[in-house]
């Protein structure tokens, strides 16, 4: 989703600012933008489509110290030069980008605007117009930007210059994720910190409703009523190799092939000296102290959380509902009398995760936020975070983020149920270490999935995942793959549930790719495959061994019941990511899709 990079320092800005949204490219954007500032005034640049167009426009002799950037997905006005950022007063004197939404922004122009004439379709352009109403009508720019700040409902990441101050860059943020970076001789704002990795690995996390007054020699932090508030940094933990392709053709692929690593690092994460799980007692006494617990999340993660079930209500025996974020937000059911939420998110941005997160605080009830990104939004507002440790997700397909949400669910559920004097019958960092092998034979063996996915997806419009129980839930991540990076229709369901209605879609050469990793339900998954065998599908069975026939079309390698959907995903996955090369689609940025949904 939008991302925003500013810089200001004594090196040329252009470079930077540019380099720094290449890096944000992984968040979603269909224009960008970068606004340079030096003593001649502030020149913009801006583009729609990819930032390598972007480039192609920036004239290369401006020099400038001073700089903002901007990465735009749009949500009011259509994806256009126009309407990307950053966005000028009339004058030309204010110059802004901005992530979030408005939600009052045509109330505001109605109120303050009639007169101004806007040029774009943005909610963004009455941001900008209004702080140069205030600074005409007498304040000065710090004063025009807070009033400014104190009409705005919704949400918010801003970077604004004023032409005629070119030694400050004024930010403020309120529910959209900034950073400021800080450097000996130069300061960076940024939505994340990957984007300025180049030059700093220092950052000062800001809260919402705080202003900040970036300079090139300082940072000084306020809360919109003007109490300065002093904040120390941190250091982000990130290898710039975690970022970057390598020789991998695509960011998904790399990412598949780290699950193993992934797998083996949550493992040694989670281990004490004696070499058994363990996770902080605080999580663990929420965990026994709540009479049910809700998961809740968004798309992929929601289908974590949806196998996550399974493993705190048949490991831990406490009862468990998942819903989906954007819906539980309105829809709250009957909570019970001792609620635990649990929020899983790769990104811990999640606008729609973090509105329930708001509410659910308000209401007095606990939280624990299961994310990829330390110090991320649902991470600082929760009362507890478990980190994923999967390293950066740069592919918008999220891929290992889910197998090590799961992984994570599977040591807070055994963690929990010993604490409860619960007997287990296997030995869970044994069993982990099972799936990372597994995973590896997996990722070995690319070419098999490469001929699945050019004999049963090369041409179809459509595309149906089976499964019962705990296969059902991996279908539907899935068909999630395949639709989101090849634009392939694909749906997923309960084995059972196809001749309710859905069975009346087959049509001859339908592929249906069935999963079969469960004993108890083998045979009536087999039956389901033969139902729509019968209408003229196409079957891709993918089973597990022991559990094989002659008739399957790829055996994963035997492991814990439970833990299958770790390994029986990643065919799936591949089957995606090889449907959508031969489709020639662009695998790692589908189109209309965001990374970090920071938008309701
Ligand atoms: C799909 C995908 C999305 C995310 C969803 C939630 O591949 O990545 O469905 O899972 O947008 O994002 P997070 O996990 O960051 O809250």
């Amino acid at each position: 989703m939008c991302g925003i990079v500013g810089y200001i320092g004594n090196l040329d800005s252009k470079e930077i600012l540019l380099k720094g949204l290449e890096k944000l490219e992984y968040r979603g954007y269909d224009s960008a933008g970068i606004a340079v500032m030096n003593d001649n005034g502030v020149q913009v640049f801006k583009e729609k489509g990819r930032i390598a167009d972007l480039r192609n426009i920036v004239d290369e002799d401006v020099m400038a110290n001073t700089g903002i950037g901007h990465t735009r997905w749009a949500t009011h006005g259509v994806p256009s030069t126009g309407n990307a950022h950053p966005h000028q007063s009339n004058s030309g004197r204010f110059t802004l980008v901005h992530n979030g939404v408005i939600e009052n922004y045509d109330i505001l122009k109605r109120e303050y605007l009639q007169g101004v004439a806007l040029k774009s379709d943005t909610d963004t352009e009455i941001i900008v117009q209004l702080i140069e109403l205030f600074v005409n009508e007498g304040s000065n720019t710090e004063e025009a930007f807070r009033k400014t700040l104190t009409l705005l409902k919704g949400s918010y990441a801003i970077a604004l210059l004023d032409a005629e101050n070119d030694e400050t860059i004024f930010v403020a943020k309120n529910k959209s994720p900034l950073l400021v970076g800080l450097g000996e001789t130069f300061n960076v704002v940024a939505s994340d910190a990957m984007a300025m990795l180049q030059v700093t690995d220092q950052y000062v996390e800001l809260m919402d409703k705080e202003i900040v007054i970036v300079t090139k020699d300082a940072v000084k932090i306020q809360t919109l009523n003007g109490e300065e508030i002093s904040r120390d940094p941190y250091t982000a933990e990130l290898d710039a190799s975690d970022i970057e392709k390598g020789t991998y053709p695509h960011y998904m692929l790399k990412e598949i092939d780290e699950q193993p690593l992934v797998m083996r690092k949550i493992i040694q994460k989670y281990q004490n000296e004696n070499g058994e799980l363990t996770i902080d007692q605080e999580i663990v006494e929420a965990m026994n102290d709540a009479d049910r617990i809700y998961i809740i999340a968004a798309g992929t993660s929601y289908h974590a959380g949806l196998v996550g079930k399974q493993f705190i209500e048949k490991i831990a025996k406490i009862p468990v509902e998942v819903h989906i974020s954007s819906e539980f937000g309105y829809n709250i059911p009957l909570l019970s009398e001792k609620p635990l939420f649990i929020f899983i998110s790769q990104s811990g941005e999640t606008a729609d995760s973090r509105a329930v997160l708001v509410n659910v605080k308000k209401m007095g009830h606990k939280a624990l936020t299961i994310t990829n990104v330390p110090g991320s939004t649902l991470s600082r507002e929760a009362d507890y975070t478990l980190l994923l440790h999967a390293g950066p997700e740069i592919a918008v397909a999220s891929t290992k983020a889910y197998t090590a949400q799961i992984a994570v669910l599977s040591i807070l559920a055994e963690v929990t149920a010993k604490s409860r004097g619960l007997e287990l019958d296997f030995n869970l960092v044994q069993e982990l270490g099972i799936v990372a092998n597994a995973m590896e034979v997996l990722c070995d063996a690319k070419e098999e999935f490469e001929d699945i996915a050019r004999k049963f997806l090369s041409t179809t419009r459509n595309a149906f995942f089976i499964g019962r129980g705990i296969d059902y839930y991996v279908g539907l991540e899935g068909a999630l793959k395949l639709k989101e990076i090849s634009y392939i229709q694909a749906e997923g369901f309960a084995g059972g549930e196809l001749k309710h209605g859905t069975i009346a879609l087959i049509e001859n050469g339908t592929p249906i790719i069935a999963l079969a990793t469960q004993e108890s339900v083998n045979l009536s998954i087999r039956g389901n495959v033969k139902e729509v065998v019968a209408r003229g599908a196409n079957p891709c069975i993918i089973s597990m061994k022991g559990l094989e026939t002659e008739e399957d079309s790829f055996i994963i390698p035997e492991v814990n019941e439970l833990l299958t959907p770790l390994i029986s995903v990643i065919p799936l996955q591949l089957i995606s990511y090889f449907a959508a090369l031969h489709r020639e689609c662009d695998v790692d940025k589908p189109r209309n899709l965001a990374k970090s949904v920071t938008v309701e």
